[in-house]
C-alpha cells in the first residue's frame, strides 16, 4: 500500500514540507508520496477541495496560507486545539471524514522542549515573553499554555492584537500585554523570549523587533524566523550569553506531529536539523 499526502496552499512550490516528509516516510519505511497541490487564490478554493474529497487514495494532508481558517468548513471535526485557534494546519482523512489538527502550536512547543528538555519539569515556574501577536503568536501561545506553561506575556506593537490572542487562555494561566517599549525595558524578567513575526526575515536581515538589553543569564531566546538561520535578534540574543533556539526547528516538529496524526507512526528527528539548516543555507 502506497501513502498519499498533499500540501495545499499559495504560494507554495519552495515549500520544504515535501523534503521532510519523504524523509520520514523513507524513515518509517512506508510508501508513500507527499505533493504540492498549489490552490491559486484566483480559481474555485471549493472545487480543488471536491476534486480531493474525490480521491478516496488521500490519506491527508497540511494546509498553509492562505487557507488556514478558509479550509474549516469542509470538515468533518476538529480537534480540541484546532478549534481554539480556529486554524487548522493538518487534515487526516479518517475512512472518509476529515479531521483538522494544528500541528503549529505542539509543534513549535516539541521543538522547543526537544532543544531544551530541563523545560518540561519547570513549565510553571518560567516567565515566557511573546514577541508578536499574529497568526504564529496565537498557535505558539495556545501550545505554552496547553502544554502547562502558565505565566506568558504578549508584547505587540498593536496591544488591542495581544489582548485578543490572551483572552484563548486557560484558568490557571497569567498574561500581561505590553508595548513593545515596555518589553524592551523589562527584559530581566523573562526566562524565555519568543520572537514570532517576520521581522528579520530575508531580504530585511538588519532588522530586530526589539533590541535585547539587559537579559536574564541562561535566558532562552527563540525565534521563528529561519531564513536567515541566526537571524539579527539570536545573534544579538548570543552576544549576550543566552541560549538559542532557531526557528526551522518548529518546522521539523510541526511536521512530525503531523506524520505522526497521519501513519500513527513517530521517527527520529536526529540529524535532519543539520540537515535542514544546510538546505536552509544553500538558498
Ligand atoms: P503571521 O500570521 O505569520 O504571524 P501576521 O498575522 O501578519 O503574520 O502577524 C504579523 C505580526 O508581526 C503582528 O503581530 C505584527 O504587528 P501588528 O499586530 O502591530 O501589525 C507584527 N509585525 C509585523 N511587522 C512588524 C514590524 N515592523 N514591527 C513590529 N511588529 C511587526
Amino acid at each position: 500500500m502506497s501513502l498519499q499526502f498533499q500540501l495545499i496552499g499559495y504560494p507554495i512550490q519552495h515549500s520544504l514540507s515535501p523534503w521532510i516528509h519523504e524523509r520520514f516516510l523513507s524513515k518509517a519505511n512506508l510508501q508513500g508520496t507527499y505533493e504540492i497541490n498549489e490552490i491559486d487564490p484566483q480559481h474555485s478554493f471549493e472545487e480543488k477541495i471536491m476534486e480531493m474529497k474525490n480521491n478516496k487514495e488521500l490519506n491527508g494532508f497540511n494546509v498553509t496560507v492562505p487557507y488556514k481558517q478558509k479550509i474549516i468548513p469542509y470538515l468533518d471535526s476538529l480537534d480540541k486545539n484546532a478549534k481554539t485557534l480556529g486554524a487548522v494546519n493538518t487534515v487526516l482523512n479518517k475512512d472518509g471524514k476529515w479531521i483538522g489538527y494544528n500541528t503549529d502550536s505542539i509543534g513549535y512547543v516539541r521543538a522547543l522542549e526537544t532543544k531544551y528538555p530541563e523545560l518540561t519539569k519547570e513549565r510553571k515556574s518560567k516567565h515566557v515573553l511573546i514577541l508578536g501577536a499574529g497568526g504564529a503568536a496565537r498557535g505558539i501561545y495556545c501550545g505554552l499554555d496547553f502544554a502547562g506553561y502558565v505565566n506568558i506575556d504578549i508584547a505587540n506593537r498593536t496591544t488591542e492584537k495581544a489582548r485578543e490572542i490572551a483572552e484563548l487562555r486557560s484558568e490557571l494561566t497569567n498574561t500581561d500585554i505590553l508595548t513593545l517599549k515596555e518589553a524592551e525595558n523589562n527584559l530581566l524578567k523573562y526566562d524565555i523570549i519568543i520572537q514570532t513575526t517576520s521581522v528579520g526575515m530575508k531580504p530585511n536581515t538588519e532588522n530586530t523587533i526589539i533590541h535585547l538589553k539587559s537579559i536574564k543569564k541562561d535566558v532562552i531566546v527563540s525565534d521563528i524566523v529561519y531564513q536567515p538561520i541566526k537571524t539579527k535578534f539570536l545573534k544579538e540574543a548570543e552576544n549576550l550569553g543566552a541560549r538559542i533556539h532557531y526557528g526551522h526547528t518548529m518546522l521539523l516538529y510541526q511536521a512530525l506531529y503531523a506524520f505522526e496524526i497521519w501513519t500513527g507512526l513517530s521517527v527520529d528527528i536526529n540529524n535532519m536539523d543539520e540537515e535542514l539548516q544546510q538546505v536552509l543555507e544553500g538558498r
